[in-house]
């Protein structure tokens, strides 16, 4: 049996006050949880974030971090100093990352196994564009990005530890949510791609649906047979809107 996971994914969204409130009202409505849920602040809140959730299950996840483990990278932020700070998992290979950054499936998987190596948790982001799915290319995209990973022993190795989101890009902030059905049919694609290198790997690991999740959607995508969980943007900035999510995740 999978546990549940959750993870809210702020992006460049709050100021200290608004995130202090946000992150207050989700520890008071989360006591208990049968999911495992992760909040993911913006990096200078980490520290506020982390002060606020102590005594509560939430965990704390930072939203991209360096491949490298230090040196001169000017603005750039380590996996050791994310651990620092009280991280217990980092998203990583966004596509808003791999758009907007030039983060290639070779630099998104190194970043994958130096999270791993230090001991994050790594959430890798695979998903397609609207034009890659309208092509029938959906497995081909989802395959090379995870094929970064799996044909490396590195790779495999760090994939022993990470979390999988699968977030079709078309899907995310439009309010366009993925078919339960679409959504599990991938899923199931990327439990059968792992599978052909681990299948232990494949029984076992997480994976997560994101785009346009919300309280009234997310019950019935939580239970397709190989969701376990979902990885929220916009939702996640309104606490109840976000403990509903919570809540669908058992
Ligand atoms: P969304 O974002 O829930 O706002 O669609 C999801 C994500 O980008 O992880």
């Amino acid at each position: 049996m999978r546990k549940s996971l959750v993870a809210g994914n702020w992006k460049m969204n709050c100021n200290a006050a608004d995130g202090e409130a946000l992150v207050s009202a989700i520890k008071v409505g989360l006591k208990s949880s049968v999911a495992d849920v992760v909040l993911c602040p913006p990096f200078v809140y980490l520290p506020m974030v982390e002060r606020v959730l102590r005594g509560s299950p939430v965990s704390l996840g930072a939203q991209n971090m360096s491949q490298h483990v230090g040196g001169a990278y000017t603005g750039e932020l380590s996996a050791g100093m994310l651990l620092d700070v009280g991280c217990k998992y980092v998203i990583l290979g966004h596509s808003e990352r791999r758009a907007q950054c030039g983060e290639s499936d070779a630099i998104v998987a190194e970043k994958v196994v130096a999270a791993s190596k230090a001991g994050l948790l790594p959430i890798l982001c695979i998903g397609e564009l609207l034009a890659e799915r309208e092509q029938g290319t959906t497995e081909a995209v989802i395959s090379c990005q995870l094929d970064a990973l799996l044909s490396s022993e590195a790779g495999l190795a760090a994939l022993q530890s990470a979390v999988i989101a699968y977030e079709p890009v078309w899907a995310i902030g439009t309010g366009m949510t993925a078919t339960p059905e679409q959504a599990q049919s991938v899923h199931a694609f990327i439990r059968q791609r792992i599978a052909m290198k681990d299948p232990s790997l494949a029984a076992r690991i997480q994976l997560l649906y994101g785009g346009s999740v919300k309280g009234g959607n997310a019950e019935e995508l939580f239970a397709q047979v190989d969701i376990d969980g979902g990885l929220i943007g916009g939702a996640s900035l309104d606490a109840e809107e976000f403990l509903t999510i919570c809540r669908a995740a058992t």
